[in-house]
């Protein structure tokens, strides 16, 4: 596996393996690698030839008051599991390589739809530091296809949004959300759940799949459905920040006859904040 630092080497080598044919698949992530980001390198890996993963933790896309100074940086046993998995090629910019010119000074990419709901209400700017940092590394990397997990729906929702506005030609694949036993969607940012926490923390998981069960039979009370679910995460001992049922596409509120549905539900930890969605689709009765 080659390591690179600057763009400049990246492009170099990745026109060689274009030189020589192959389909180019990008993973981006900004490390402590578990298994969830390991099934997005196997999906790249299905399609492309050469497997490109940066890892980058993007200050832009955090808020003044977010974990960004100690979210785990663990290059060392990250780029292990890469050359394990049979990775090509991992970019690792330090923050002058992406910025040059400075964060302030940086030209945005704002996606006006879905940025300022769900996750962009409890973190302002932060899908802007997202949409932004994704296009620079397309533009680095270009790649034929670029994978992003479903555990950040609505991430993937703006990327592909984006890439279809800006006519960027990169084919955005879903890989579906990989969790723990008990259901607990992986995440950099479960190390920060306490031991006594761990074993309840997958009550965010349960209520979701508890709002799917009940609008598979058939309930259409939303709102006493969100309240429900949320009350559940405060009985548990955690406090919920948002829990929607929305249509799949839009990400608004859901309509009545809306068939294709996602529950979105973030909460906090006493350390971390957490994220899962549940998304399905239902028929609608006759009675409708
Ligand atoms: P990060 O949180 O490291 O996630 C990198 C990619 O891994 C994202 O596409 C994310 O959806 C996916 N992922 C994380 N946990 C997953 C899980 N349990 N199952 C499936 N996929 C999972 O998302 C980011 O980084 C950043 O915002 C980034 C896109 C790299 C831009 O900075």
């Amino acid at each position: 596996m080659q390591i690179f630092h600057h763009s400049a080497s990246v492009r170099e080598a990745i026109a060689e393996a274009r030189r020589a044919g192959k389909r180019i698949g990008f993973v981006p992530t900004m490390g402590n690698l578990h298994d969830g980001h390991m099934s997005l390198l196997e999906q790249a890996r299905a399609s492309c030839e050469f497997v490109v993963v940066s890892i980058f933790v993007n200050r832009l896309q955090f808020g003044l008051n977010e974990d960004w100074d100690r979210y785990p940086r663990t290059l060392e046993a990250d780029s292990a599991k890469l050359q394990d998995a049979g990775c090509d090629l991992l970019f690792c910019p330090d923050e002058h390589e992406i910025y040059p010119n400075g964060m302030d000074e940086q030209t945005r990419v704002i996606v006006p739809t879905m940025t300022d709901v769900l996750c962009g209400a409890s973190r302002p700017g932060h899908f802007e530091g997202v949409t932004t940092i994704v296009t620079k590394l397309f533009n680095i990397v270009q790649p034929d296809t670029a994978v992003f997990g479903l555990k950040d729906y609505q991430q993937l929702a703006i990327i592909r949004r984006m890439t279809e506005d800006l006519c960027i030609p990169v084919d955005i694949q879903a890989a579906p959300i990989s969790r723990e036993a008990d259901g607990l969607a992986r995440s950099s940012r479960n190390g920060f759940i306490s031991e006594q926490e761990r074993p309840r923390a997958n009550q965010l998981h349960l209520s979701l799949e508890w709002v799917r069960a009940q609008l598979l039979a058939g309930r259409i009370d939303y709102a006493e459905l969100e309240a429900a679910a949320s009350q559940q995460i405060r009985d548990a001992g955690f406090r919920e920040d948002y829990l929607k049922i929305c249509n799949s596409r839009s990400l608004e509120p859901a309509a009545d006859d809306d068939t294709e549905l996602t529950v979105l539900g973030a909460m906090y930890t006493e350390k971390a904040r957490l994220i899962d969605n549940v998304s399905f689709e239902r028929q609608l009765g006759e009675e409708r």
